[in-house]
């Protein structure tokens, strides 16, 4: 059942990187990056400090166990070289909508991810967010994977298309962004069975 978090296995192993659900170990790790400008500059959260990179992480902690109402999969991301923390990925599970008489019990999951900027451009966001896509549609069976981008977030813009993704919408003037214009949104799907793998 896709919302039993609790039977995946860790870690995940791709190539260079190892996926594993963040502990409270890894706050200094996480807020070497969440504490960031430019790495939060298209994330809905402000620069954070070691207090609410902590909170985020015991929030993530517990809507991974098994039974949370809002279920998320919030995963570090260790360099298999170093064995550094650098960088989370999460998936987000949610039943999907349903208008017939009776309710679905297929599921859809929403993906994102932040770097260290010392890691980026080499093609590691590409590498975890392929293996969220292994978990959600390989291990959960959901029904179909969505992520939103900013539009002038090239960068992830290119992650998303490089794994598979498929362009789905685009929303004019979604949100303000912090350099106080409106920022157009990408949403980004793809269903199990466009999957390849
Ligand atoms: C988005 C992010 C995770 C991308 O990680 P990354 O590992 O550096 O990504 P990649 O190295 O795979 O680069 C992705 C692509 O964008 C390109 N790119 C990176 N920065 C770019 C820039 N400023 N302008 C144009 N292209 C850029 C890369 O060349 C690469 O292109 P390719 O796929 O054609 O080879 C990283 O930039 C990040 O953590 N940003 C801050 C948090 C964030 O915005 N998260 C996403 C929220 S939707």
């Amino acid at each position: 059942m896709a919302r039993d978090l609790s039977r995946l296995r860790w870690p995940r192993l791709t190539q260079r990187l190892a996926l594993r659900p963040l502990s409270l170990d890894d706050v200094d790790a996480v807020h070497a990056f969440r504490c960031l400008p430019e790495v939060v500059v298209h994330l809905s959260h402000d620069v954070l400090d070691r207090d609410q990179v902590r909170h985020r992480i015991s929030q993530r902690i517990e809507r991974g166990r098994p039974g949370a109402a809002e279920p998320l999969l919030g995963l570090a991301v260790e360099e298999l070289r170093t064995g550094r923390v650098v960088g989370d990925v999460m998936l987000r599970i949610e039943p999907s909508h349903s208008i017939a008489r009776m309710p679905t019990d297929e599921w859809e999951g929403t993906i994102g991810y932040a770097l260290h900027p010392d890691v980026q451009g080499r093609g590691l966001a590409a590498e975890a967010a392929a293996e969220l896509l292994v978990i959600g549609f390989g291990e959960l069976r959901l029904r179909r994977i969505t992520a939103d981008a900013y539009a002038d977030n090239i960068a992830s813009n290119r992650v998303l298309r490089r794994i598979g993704m498929r362009h789905e919408a685009t929303t004019r003037a979604k949100s303000l962004g912090k350099d106080g214009t409106w920022l157009d949104d990408n949403t980004w799907a793809l269903l199990r069975e466009e999957w390849r793998g």
